[in-house]
């Protein structure tokens, strides 16, 4: 399965990502990388990975729909048959979210449905969190709401801190993300229209 995976930051996901597809029988390949920050440190390690990168930054469109119009083009030049979006802090409108349904995965610094935006990290400390953890879920019209395809857990420790506590989920991250993209490249998951996950195999 070809995937275009979407950064705004430092792309540690996009890497796993793309390092998991080089691995032999995986059912996927990270065709391109798009980000909407020229500044994004994702960028250069995509192009040390010899990936092909485009920028669309928001500024450079008149409406949110034109700078989602210019993304969804050169989507559809390559004619992906998957999104990730790995670090990217953007929302996607219904519109662009309806042309790729049920091909859209984003991963989340939380154990959703718990702390949905952002801040995730300290939330859960300030809520006396034992465990704190990572989401990949599809993407729906409602942010960090799809169905759930893969969640890891790690321990809060007594003297953590957002930092600390950040730094242990980004690992699993990178894990999960590579495996919740091998269920659904290989098709073992998939999204059924009225939004719930279908699991086939050994799941
Ligand atoms: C990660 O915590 C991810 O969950 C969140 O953005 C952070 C940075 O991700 N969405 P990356 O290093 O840019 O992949």
């Amino acid at each position: 399965k070809r995937v275009v995976a979407f950064i705004s930051g430092g792309g540690s996901n996009m890497l796993a990502l793309a390092k998991a597809c080089e691995a032999g029988e995986y059912p996927a390949e990270i065709v391109a990388v798009f980000s909407d920050k020229p500044e994004a440190g994702g960028l250069a390690k995509a192009q040390a990975l010899g990936l092909p990168t485009r920028v669309f930054e928001r500024k450079a469109y008149g409406s949110k729909a034109e700078h989602e119009a210019a993304i969804l083009a050169a989507l559809a030049e390559i004619g992906p048959d998957l999104t990730c979006l790995a670090g990217y802090m953007r929302l996607l409108s219904g519109e662009f979210i309806r042309a790729y349904e049920g091909r859209i995965l984003n991963i989340h610094p939380s154990l959703l449905p718990l702390f949905p935006g952002l801040h995730t990290h300290q939330r859960a400390l300030d809520a006396g969190m034992k465990v704190a953890g990572c989401t990949v879920h599809f993407v729906t019209e409602g942010m960090d709401e799809g169905p759930v395809i893969a969640q890891s857990v790690v321990p809060v420790l007594i003297d953590d801190t957002a930092e600390t506590l950040a730094a242990r989920v980004l690992t699993v991250e990178h894990k999960t993300y590579a495996a919740a993209l091998k269920l659904v490249a290989s098709g073992n998951v998939s999204m059924r229209a009225d939004g719930t996950v279908e699991r086939l195999g050994s799941e």
